[in-house]
């Protein structure tokens, strides 16, 4: 295999070259007006060495890949009992529906789909404010990333806030399940801001090394979850982590993968690579179609995907 070096900026070359780049999400004004022509990848093996291409150091919006932060805080708080207010199946439907809510009696599916989402930033509020909590799950990834450049972007949780009726029916219709604790307005407060987190592709990989690393910061030695925690985001992120797309990412690149309506996502090659990318133009399904794409052929080149055969 070349190195990895040149597998990366290979790919990055290649992406910017391509013609069909799908198109931004247009439902959230700031994200609609993203140059559809960006890219970045940053790939970060086990040992620290960090390959980057493109705009791997330009902030984007996470959106949605954000789910998988909270989820690792919720975790923390709650423990199993999270598992009493939301399901651990992949869905099978988009991201905003709320078609299984009526028949499965408020509990969501999963806790990427946004109702899930929802269920697990109305746990984190917990007995506290929006605004603890916002401030736990920023000092949360900045200690994982290592550095302090990450932020809320105020301007696309405004914009969340303002086009978010579908979320706001979601958080009512589980309230009214007894599914939501808090008021509506104050879930969606934390979850229109955690969306709204803006880091580089090189952050957000070094964010998610500890899903790569056994739960260990590998940095600091430091625990953030159990090996077996770990493990089992990795299992929900490959299952469900692309919404009525899991399937079709887990055929097409084998790893544990969250996206994002901004056009990131995190991948995991466990043990080996904390892996994030970065095109604003979606897919049919709301995911990243250049993103997929990069991460389909660096898994092709180097073997990664986790049902490739080891050892
Ligand atoms: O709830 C929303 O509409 C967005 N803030 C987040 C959605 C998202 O990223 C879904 N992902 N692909």
């Amino acid at each position: 295999m070349p190195d990895l070096s040149t597998i990366v900026s290979d790919i990055a070359a290649e992406m910017a070259a391509a013609p069909d780049r799908g198109i931004p999400a247009d439902y959230i004004p700031p994200l609609a007006a993203v140059d559809p022509g960006r890219f970045g990848i940053a790939v970060i093996e086990r040992d620290g060495t960090c390959h980057l291409a493109g705009d791997a150091d330009e902030s984007f919006s996470i959106q949605s890949v954000s789910k998988v932060f909270a989820l690792t805080l919720a975790l923390g708080a709650v423990g199993d009992q999270l598992w009493r207010r939301v399901g651990r199946e992949p869905s099978g439907s988009a991201f905003n529906s709320i078609v299984q809510l009526e028949t499965e009696h408020g509990v969501p599916r999963n806790p990427f789909i946004n109702a899930g989402a929802i269920v697990v930033a109305d746990v984190l509020l917990g007995r506290n404010q929006p605004r603890e909590v916002l401030g736990e799950l920023l000092r949360f990834v900045r200690a994982a990333a290592g550095e302090d450049g990450i932020f809320i972007d105020e301007a696309v949780a405004r914009a969340e806030q303002d086009t978010g009726h579908r979320n706001m029916a979601l958080a009512n219709y589980m309230r009214a399940f007894g599914n939501l604790h808090h008021p509506p307005e104050a879930t969606l407060g934390v979850y229109f801001h955690q969306c709204a987190l803006a880091m580089s592709c090189r952050q957000l990989a070094l964010t998610g090394r500890y899903l790569m690393a056994g739960g260990i910061n590998p940095t600091t030695g430091h625990s953030i979850v159990s090996a077996q925690r770990a493990r089992r985001i990795n299992a929900l992120m490959l299952t469900c982590g692309h919404y009525d797309g899991s399937g079709e990412f887990a055929y097409r690149v084998g790893l544990p993968g969250k996206s994002g309506v901004g056009g990131g996502i995190l991948a995991i090659a466990p043990g080996i690579a904390s892996i994030a990318v970065w095109s604003p133009g979606l897919n049919e399904r709301g995911n990243s179609q250049l993103g997929t794409l990069a991460l389909e052929r660096l898994v092709q080149r180097t073997g990664w995907s986790i049902f490739e055969p080891r050892g």
